[in-house]
């Protein structure tokens, strides 16, 4: 399977990824990154390609990514936070998956999934990998994993927590993707062999 990883930020989910390519529990290849700002994540990836959002509609944008991305015969798409909301053509185009710093459909939309959650005082909050469909955060969901928030969590120990369940979480439904087929009734997304 040839996966493309699209980020904007630190890359911990990008390094995860390639983490577990080179340690082999990752049997795809990672055949090019996009950034749509000159991202700090880069740095983990030979082949990285900056397209600068700025100065360009969304659309424009997702079309310059398409045009980078057709040459690689990609299978799946993984946001990797991403900060851009993907249009119309390239949904229809692509497999495309996206991992969320919380339970969907809590605290969904929005780049403060992680501080919502703490100032709405849950107990539990956690990480969720879905399909990406039009609407954002809302496509079925693959994975999910529940964290625990305490009384003494502070932003950055809450998504330090979050995180490292992130991490886990994205390589194992791109695991689960490149190995098994899948269906999905009712928004309910089911693997078979
Ligand atoms: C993660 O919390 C992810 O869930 C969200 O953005 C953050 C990206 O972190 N969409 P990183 O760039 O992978 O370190």
């Amino acid at each position: 399977m040839n996966i493309a990883v699209l980020i904007s930020g630190t890359g911990s989910n990008l390094k995860a990824i390639i983490d577990n390519i080179n340690n082999g529990f990752l049997d795809v290849g990672l055949k090019v990154v996009i950034a749509n700002c000159d991202a700090p994540g880069i740095q983990y990836a030979e082949n990285a390609i900056i397209i600068n959002k700025k100065g360009l509609t969304h659309k424009e944008h997702d079309r310059k990514v398409l045009e980078i991305l057709e040459p690689y015969n990609i299978d799946l798409v993984c946001l990797a936070g991403y900060t851009q909301i993907i249009q119309e053509e390239m949904i229809e185009r692509y497999t495309i998956i996206n991992i969320h710093p919380s339970l969907l459909p809590s605290f969904k939309g929005g780049l403060h999934a992680q501080r919502d959650a703490l100032n709405y005082g849950v107990k539990v909050t956690g990480c969720t990998v879905h399909f990406v469909e039009n609407d954002v955060d809302t496509g079925p969901i693959i994975y999910q994993k529940a964290v625990p928030v305490y009384d003494t969590d502070d932003l950055k120990t809450l998504s330090k927590r979050i995180l490292v369940q992130e991490h886990i979480i994205y390589s194992k439904v791109i695991y689960l993707l490149s190995k098994y087929k899948y269906k999905i009734v009712n928004r309910k997304v089911m693997f078979y062999e």
